[in-house]
């Protein structure tokens, strides 16, 4: 199977769902929530995308950089780059239904593994899919984090003790979902979070804790006030809220404020190896990718995302013998072009 071949496939078992666009870039699915696009207008994600795509990078060659270094830790883990398959939730809900949750899921936790990269897993209104989630990571001896929905602290306390019996390796809760429709849908309550709130979450496991959706600097220091081992920057995929900026663009003045203090990830719009190169120059440590991995999974199943890795980080590879990064710390403003 070849990388046509494989989106060709998606094509038809998403269903009408996602189209499997050239450039994954939220124009089409506009609105598409639930679904694969981003929330009303699309805005949020469609900027994701166009911010990254505006950044432009220097272009250096004078130097010795030719067999550079993508190898990096989080979390106690060796990973092969700096790059994560995202918590993505609700094949039923949102991709069309032709696959179920643990046919989708599995490729995308062993083809990552495969690759030297892990997976996140999330969790969603049917209360099933986190059960699935945790069964396959369990199978592959825990190898991925598992987030979890803002319910009210008790609940997401007890599922974060589902998520340490099935190994996971790190934890979170993605706080901006508190404004996610297709839990409302549902009739599923989920709120804010306070710093006492993330505090009692921090507290309650020996895990790495992490929160993603983190947008601006307040809730970036406020994140690290609660003591959280790492913040995702990141507006959802632009599914919770309309008109926002792109991660892209809010991720520098973020970095600049807790750089060293937490580890920053970052998504929302990271397609290529070159992308993963502008967010770390623009201050991340490592990305996440998103709807990319469900056209791998359901287009290629383990192979497709092995195939989908293996592109990232010798484009990623490139990108850096072409701006003279020998190893992922080299990768900073300087390869940004102002
Ligand atoms: C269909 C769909 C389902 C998602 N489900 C979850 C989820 O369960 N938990 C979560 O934290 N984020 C979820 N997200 C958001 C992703 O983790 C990630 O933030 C976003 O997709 C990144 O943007 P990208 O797809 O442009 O790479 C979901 C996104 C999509 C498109």
């Amino acid at each position: 199977m070849d990388y046509k071949d494989m989106l060709k496939e998606a094509r038809g078992n998403l269903n009408g769902s996602c189209r499997v666009c050239k450039s994954c870039n939220g124009v089409v699915c506009a609105g598409e929530v639930p679904g694969m696009g981003g929330k009303d207008t699309g805005y949020s994600f469609i900027q994701n995308y166009k911010s990254l795509q505006d950044i432009k990078i220097n272009m250096r060659v004078i130097h010795n950089v030719s067999n550079p270094d993508t190898s990096v830790e989080f979390f106690g883990k060796k990973l092969k780059a700096p790059i994560f398959a995202a918590p993505i939730t609700g094949t039923t809900l949102n991709m069309g239904g032709k696959i179920s949750e643990r046919e989708y899921i599995t490729p995308v936790v062993e083809g990552c593994i495969e690759s030297g990269i892990y997976a996140m897993v999330g969790d969603t209104a049917v209360d099933q899919f986190l059960m699935d989630n945790l069964d396959v990571l369990k199978e592959n001896d825990g190898q991925g984090i598992v987030f979890i929905k803002p319910w009210e602290n008790h609940d997401i306390i007890k599922k974060i003790k589902l998520a340490e019996e099935a190994g996971a390796f790190a934890v979170g809760v993605d706080v901006d979902a508190c404004g996610l429709v297709t839990l409302s849908m549902h009739g599923k309550t989920v709120v804010p979070k306070d710093v006492e709130a993330l505090k009692e979450l921090k507290a309650s496991t020996k895990l790495p804790f992490i929160v993603k959706g983190i947008m601006t600097v307040e809730d970036a220091l406020l994140a690290v006030e609660a003591g959280v081992d790492a913040i995702v920057v990141s507006n959802h995929g632009g599914r919770v809220l309309d008109c926002t900026p792109g991660a892209a663009e809010v991720l520098p003045s973020i970095a600049e404020a807790v750089k060293d203090k937490v580890t920053i990830l970052v998504d929302g719009g990271v397609r290529s190896g070159t992308d993963v190169l502008k967010m770390i120059g623009l201050g991340a440590d490592g990305v996440l990718i998103g709807r990319p991995f469900v056209t791998a999974s359901f287009g290629g199943g383990k192979e497709g995302i092995e195939m989908y890795v293996n592109k990232v980080i010798s484009e990623l590879e490139a990108t850096m013998r072409l701006t003279g990064c020998q190893n992922i710390k080299d990768i900073d403003k300087k390869v940004i072009y102002r």
